[in-house]
């Protein structure tokens, strides 16, 4: 049998993978077609283009086998002018397009098939195809699908549990796939940053609140310069302080859960603490596994030898973000607009002498990075 699976996908979550699959594994099942919504007509639209859930539909369901993504509705709405989708005029046209002998099989989860009188032009889409019904935490009513005299199998679901994530802030995304949540990160989808943003507000004073803002700020005009990914800049800057206030016990607290081993330069300097715990915060509390923006956040207070360009792009951002007014801070804005490594060449020499001027040892990752910057 062929399925077909539409959905508004905005964004499609782990519960829809997994039905996918669920409906894949049946032998009757020779292909499985996802069908993302133009838009969906009983909502109020999707909350992001359809071009976005096209895509993040291909890194839900690309893996299985059986399974394709199918741009049906695009190509309707292309033809039609329309700006709206129903999903008998969509099997419709997939019925004509490929040639189907057999009814095929639309795919509906126990509350749309409650609600399938509503749909437009109902009794003939019970004419036209089958359905395959997911059942709701065991239960499901058939009155409405028997009114219609649908045909329907019913198939049962058991959502896997997602407990794991209780330890990561509630900033949603913890029920779609790392995939996924890689691509919302990456498009700055579903207002993502305005998120951080809270969460950094709890976590910080007013100053520093701007100094993360203003941080984000450069370190998108540099990304610019020095063709790095913008959006990622814009994330690691706006967070590259997050656990800054966090007070010294609960920073400890951090370092015993993430497994966090300090060197003893580092114990001994709390300035240190927040690069190192950020990090982790990032990766483990956000849930935002990747690792240029760990690095840049690991390594914004020290530096290290081999940078990678976030990195350098963040490091320096800090140095020169719009409210910074040390003394020298109009030449390291004049450094790093000539070029990152003149820039990171000065901006090392400058923390190697202000941490030697107040009597603190200077971090080896920093020495290290300042020897490399010399020998260029
Ligand atoms: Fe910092
Ligand atoms: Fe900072």
């Amino acid at each position: 049998m062929t399925v077909l699976f539409g959905g508004s996908f905005d964004p499609p979550h782990i519960a829809h993978t997994e039905m996918a699959e669920a409906v894949a594994n049946l032998n009757e099942t020779e292909k499985l077609v996802i069908i993302p919504a133009f838009s969906a007509p009983l909502k109020n639209g999707a909350k992001e283009s359809y071009k976005h859930r096209f895509n993040m539909c291909e890194l839900a369901f690309g893996f299985i086998k059986k399974a394709e993504i199918s741009n049906i509705e695009e190509i309707i709405n292309l033809k039609n002018k329309t700006e709206k989708s129903y999903t008998v005029d969509t099997i419709k046209t997939y019925i004509a397009q490929n040639n189907l002998k057999e009814k095929p099989y639309f795919l509906i989860g126990a509350d749309s098939a409650e609600h399938l009188n509503e749909w437009k032009n109902a009794k003939e889409l019970c004419l036209i195809c089958n359905f395959l019904v997911f059942k709701r935490n065991g239960k499901i009513n058939t009155s409405v699908l028997d009114k219609l005299n649908a045909n329907y199998k019913i198939l049962d679901f058991l959502p896997k549990n997602y407990s794991s994530t209780k330890i990561r802030e509630n900033i949603a995304f913890n029920d779609v796939s790392e995939k996924v949540k890689q691509y919302i990160m990456a498009n700055s989808l579903y207002n993502i940053d305005e998120k951080y943003k809270e969460i950094l507000q709890k976590n910080m004073g007013k100053r520093r609140y701007n100094h993360s803002l203003n941080v984000a700020e450069e370190a998108v005009r540099l990304a610019k310069k020095y063709n790095a990914d913008e959006n990622l800049a814009y994330t690691a800057g706006l967070l590259h302080d997050i656990t800054k206030e966090i007070p010294q016990k609960t920073q400890l607290k951090f370092c015993s859960e993430f497994g966090i081993l300090m060197n003893d330069i580092e114990k001994n300097s709390f300035k240190l603490w927040h690069a190192i715990t950020g990090a982790y915060y990032v990766k483990y509390i956000l849930a935002i596994e990747n690792e240029d923006i760990f690095d840049a956040i690991r390594y914004h207070t020290t530096a290290k030898p081999n940078m990678p360009l976030l990195s350098k792009i963040i490091y320096l951002a800090d140095y020169t973000s719009k409210e910074r007014d040390y003394d020298g801070v109009e030449d390291m804005r004049k450094y790093v607009d000539i070029s990152l490594e003149k820039a990171m060449l000065e901006a090392l020499k400058f923390t190697v002498e202000d941490v030697s001027a107040k009597g603190l040892p200077v971090h080896p990752d920093t020495l290290n990075a300042l020897k490399e910057a010399e020998s260029k």
